[in-house]
């Protein structure tokens, strides 16, 4: 049988307090969205759509390719964000996995048991459910006192005081038979505490009908968090911080305090890496074998060899090569490639560079639009002028050039191979191979006079 799923992700998430559509909010560097469309795909879902209004262009723009989407204009409810699918969905009979945009921490494992459960049972609906000490904010369960069926779900604020204290809730998770779940999807109504379309009601239709539901629960209260809050936001970022660390863990990368290393679901990382407190690795970041980064780290989009270092360093969109040393304290930005056992040093900003194969920039250096070669040292302090007002202008530096310390290199211009800049040279025109290009005035020296000033100070 098919499956498709289809994301709630229209509502504003009020309790975000936030300017964000809620579902754009991110666990590990990752839309709360993006991390349901995950699941549901692992799960086998051959379609995923997903319903958007509040904010709309801003969800769609962070949904992964491929994703579908269809607008609910107002948001009258659950069963109304379902309502709107209506369309997208004619012709489809199947199972139709209904998700929540706001619940990150489900698994591919938890959704492809619900439609196997359905599938089994023959039920028009399997939902998943959950106890939790504190229920407060969810849908509750309702169980039959005769069968221990599923009866209803009621809203917390329709709830009774005896209604309230029942700790099994409705985790917004669900598995439709499609054709069924539209036959009757008009049969809601909004009649109750908020006014709203509450897909919740279809377990009560579907009793009345004598149709079958089901339910799963899951003792797992942790994968079904609704996010709602900034609260419950941290809540679901320390739980997959948690879950993505004890596996990069057992899988040999050593983390002396894992509480304070934060890796996105897109990163690789190899085996005997060191990730130290306070390192970052986002994006589709990699890191090689025995590399060691951080402390105080922020890789986005890295690529970083085997053996490499990176020390409180921010390293994005670029590469590390092997055996290759960033840090402490540099920034190295988008485009540039540090080749095997070459150095980015203390406080050194570097763009869209290459620094080849043993060169070195160790020291308080800012490096743009440059392509250095093999074995060059780029002395202290040293600056290419790569931005004249109007245009970024390159660089080139050959093999074996020595750079003097403090030297401005004004681009464009090309230092040739084994030349040398003089110590606070500003080189505005290019250097021959081999060559020494020196720009400063003559050193004056006045014999005697700090000893004559001296001397007339004390008289
Ligand atoms: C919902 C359930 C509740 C369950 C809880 C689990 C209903 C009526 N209630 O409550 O039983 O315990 O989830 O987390 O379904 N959305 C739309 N369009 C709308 C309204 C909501 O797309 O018109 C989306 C939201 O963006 C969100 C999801 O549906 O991603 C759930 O909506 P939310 O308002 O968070 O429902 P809860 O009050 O949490
Ligand atoms: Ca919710």
């Amino acid at each position: 049988m098919s499956s498709v799923a289809l994301i709630l992700a229209a509502g504003e998430g009020t309790r975000m307090k936030s300017d964000k559509p809620k579902v754009a909010h991110e666990v590990l560097g990752k839309p709360m969205v993006n991390w349901v469309v995950t699941a549901a795909r692992d799960a086998g879902c051959e379609r995923v759509i997903a319903v958007t209004g509040h904010h709309a262009e801003v969800v769609e723009g962070h949904l992964p390719e491929g994703v579908e989407s269809v607008r609910q204009e107002s948001q009258l409810g659950t069963g109304h964000a379902v309502m709107t699918a209506r369309e997208a969905l004619r012709g489809f009979s199947g199972s139709l996995v209904v998700l929540s945009g706001d619940t990150p921490l489900l698994s591919a494992e938890t959704v492809s048991g619900l439609i196997a459960m359905r599938e089994s049972t023959g039920s028009a609906l399997t939902l998943l459910t959950t106890n939790l000490p504190d229920p407060t904010g969810y849908g509750r369960i309702m169980r039959s006192a005769h069968d221990g069926s599923v009866a209803s779900i009621v809203e917390e604020k329709d709830c009774t005081p005896h209604e309230r204290a029942i700790n099994e809730v409705n985790t917004g998770s669900y598995c439709f038979d499609a054709e069924v779940l539209f036959a009757h999807l008009d049969r809601l109504t909004t009649q109750n505490a908020q006014g709203e379309y509450y897909l919740t009601d279809m377990v009560a239709v579907f009793n009345a009908e004598g149709l079958m539901v089901s339910a799963s629960s899951t003792d797992d209260p942790l994968e079904t968090i609704g996010v709602n809050t900034r609260v419950q936001l941290a809540e679901a970022n320390k739980v997959m911080q948690r879950r993505i660390n004890r596996a990069l863990m057992l899988a040999g990368v050593t983390m002396i305090d894992p509480e304070l290393v934060w890796v996105g679901p897109d990163a690789k990382v190899g085996r005997d890496v060191e990730l130290l407190p306070m390192t970052f690795l986002f994006g589709k970041t990699t890191v090689g074998d025995h590399a060691i980064v951080g402390p105080n780290s922020r890789l986005i989009d890295a690529v970083i060899a085997q053996n490499a270092v990176v020390d409180a360093s921010i390293v994005i969109s670029a590469q590390v090569g092997p055996g290759a040393r960033v840090g402490p304290v540099s920034y190295v930005r988008p485009g540039t490639v540090l080749e095997a056992d070459s150095k980015v040093g203390a406080c050194v900003e570097i763009k869209k560079s290459t620094v080849g194969e043993g060169s070195k920039v160790p020291h308080l250096s800012y490096i743009g639009d440059t392509t250095i070669g093999k074995d060059v040292n780029v002395g202290a302090g040293s600056i290419t002028c790569n931005y004249d007002g109007e245009k970024k202008h390159a660089t080139r530096i050959g093999d074996g050039a020595f750079i003097g310390s403090d030297t401005m290199l004004v681009a464009p211009v090309t230092v040739g191979e084994g030349a040398v800049t003089a110590a606070g040279s500003t080189i505005a025109r290019d250097v021959p191979p081999g060559a020494l290009a020196v720009e400063r005035s003559e050193q004056v020296v006045i014999d005697g006079w700090a000893q004559r000033r001296r001397a007339k100070h004390d008289e």
